[in-house]
């Protein structure tokens, strides 16, 4: 169809913007960076205690990082690159790791009529230094630890374990709470608590280290029930792999696509939201047109049209949104309805963060920044005498060779090859998750001190950009200087 619009006023454009072109302005300001709250929501029922979400990458997020990224406030959101069973085990996993009771199905019991050697050995292998004793019905009938049995001094290696147990034990009913189980602990120097019902019967176990565990973190992110919170990417057209993770107890389902605006995508996220309890965050999107065609069902919506670090998206099919204006443009028709938006890809430094928040943001998603820590997938590689860890985009032919092709609405069904939108790489190892949270988070909370802002709702509206020159630029970093000591939170571009 001709149209007589003249193909010279597609050249009048609009300008975009990104993290780089833009500071936020100063202003008066009582607020110490200690003193800013951070908590934010993540989608329409799930609250976190700090702005930060770990990629849904196979480099990135698996169980080990969303407990670490739940533990510090934040949400870890699973890959997808893994069969459904496996992404219910990870999902059960991080909901386990920092309960308070153990469920009975989780709990390791001794029988009465094992021997110490048996016992000393199944405790060994399941990791534990103790165990409720129970009879075939579950009735504790006593409490055997390493302490009772090793080395073997008053006890034979033969002996049947009721002879060693300890029998008058300690219980407490599924209603008890974290303190009362902490002071029956010290109380009867013991190290872990029985939970019963009326009949004596086993149903859990509190244990010391739980309890240490969860005092640890006392800014957990945790759902209705006291367990970590938790994140799961499923494919558009994925409703089996969105129920199954629903039901396991995933928190938040992240439709993972790299370009949600497509009609055929947003149907199907319909019918899943319909199908499912956790929140629905929908994305990726980068225009108000798309933001107004999932506001009225998103829980969420995640902004980013190829600013990753590791995405060629831009280059290869030419689209793309400069992410501080696309975070502005979904915020604006996000915030009729209250949606909150997650600003997703493109972060190197703690200050681009906030400035996403700035723009509209609700809270972060970051891959490149994580993936060089412990918790991240994958084993440290060596290269001249450096450390790093694989980072590979979700749409590179790595990645995509594994199952992951269907983000970029691509299969190889045909034999054909793939034609990626991201690339493998590696990144420096960076230590535990924890410090690099530790950094992030504190550059955020310092950038609302500079805009005198307390909360993260207040620093929506109260913050302001400048524009920044290609001048200015260079003038924000380090410059007529040669960087002697690395430093924790600043590596240049390179
Ligand atoms: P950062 O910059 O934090 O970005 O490393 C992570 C985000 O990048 C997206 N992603 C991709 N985008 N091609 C793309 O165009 C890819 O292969 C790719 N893999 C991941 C994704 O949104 C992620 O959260």
């Amino acid at each position: 169809m001709e149209s007589d619009r003249p193909f010279s006023e597609k050249l009048e454009v609009p300008e975009a913007l990104t993290f780089d072109d833009v500071l936020l302005r100063p202003k008066e300001s009582r607020i110490e960076p200690d003193d800013a709250d951070v908590s934010t929501r993540v989608s329409k029922n799930v609250e976190l205690n700090i702005p930060i979400l770990s990629a849904a990458m196979d480099t990135v997020t698996e169980s080990d990082t969303a407990i670490g990224m739940a533990r510090e406030g934040g949400l870890g959101v699973l890959h997808r690159n893994m069969d459904i069973e496996t992404m219910v085990a990870e999902i059960e996993r991080i909901k386990r790791a920092d309960e308070l009771v153990i469920d009975r199905e989780n709990v390791v019991t001794a029988s009465p009529e094992q021997t110490i050697a048996e016992v000393d050995t199944m405790m060994g292998q399941e990791g534990v230094s103790g165990a409720p004793v129970v009879d075939d019905d579950d009735t504790v009938l006593g409490i055997i630890s390493g302490t009772d049995i090793r080395p073997y001094l008053e006890v034979g290696e033969t002996d049947e374990v009721r002879e060693a147990m300890t029998d008058e034990v300690i219980t407490a009913g599924v209603d008890i709470e974290a303190r009362e189980a902490l002071e029956l602990m010290y109380e009867y120097k013991i190290e872990r608590v029985p939970i019963v019902d009326d009949d004596d019967t086993l149903v859990g176990l509190v244990t010391m280290q739980g309890l240490l565990q969860r005092r640890e973190n006392q800014d957990a992110a945790h759902d209705g029930d006291g367990q970590l919170v938790c994140g799961a990417a499923v494919g558009p057209f994925e409703t089996d792999r969105a129920t199954a993770a629903d039901e396991a107890g995933a928190d938040v389902l992240f439709i993972d696509c790299a370009h949600a605006h497509n009609l055929n995508v947003i149907e199907s996220a319909r019918e899943i939201k319909d199908a499912v309890e956790a929140d629905v965050v929908v994305g990726n999107v980068g225009t108000s047109e798309a933001a107004a065609e999932v506001v009225d069902f998103a829980d969420g919506i995640k902004v980013g049209i190829g600013p990753g670090s590791i995405c060629t998206t831009r280059v290869v099919t030419g689209a793309g949104m400069p992410q501080i204006t696309a975070v502005a443009e979904v915020a604006d028709v996000a915030a009729q309805e209250d949606v909150p938006v997650i600003a997703d890809g493109g972060i190197r430094y703690s200050g681009d963060a906030i400035k996403a928040i700035a723009a509209g943001a609700d809270a972060v998603m970051l891959g490149s920044y994580f993936a060089g820590t412990e918790e991240a997938p994958g084993r440290v590689i060596t290269m001249n005498g450096k450390k790093y860890k694989q980072y590979r985009g979700m749409g590179s032919v790595g990645a995509m060779k594994s199952g992951g092709g269907d983000r970029y609405l691509k299969d190889d069904e045909d034999g054909e090859e793939f034609v990626p939108e991201g690339v493998e790489a590696a990144t420096p190892y960076k230590g535990t998750l924890a410090s690099e949270l530790h950094q992030l988070v504190g550059g955020m909370r310092s950038g609302m001190g500079y805009v005198g802002a307390a909360t993260i709702p207040e620093f929506k509206e109260r913050s302001e950009f400048v524009r920044v020159s290609s001048a200015g630029q260079t003038e924000g970093h380090p410059h007529d200087v040669m960087i002697t000591d690395e430093a924790p939170n600043y590596s240049p571009d390179e």
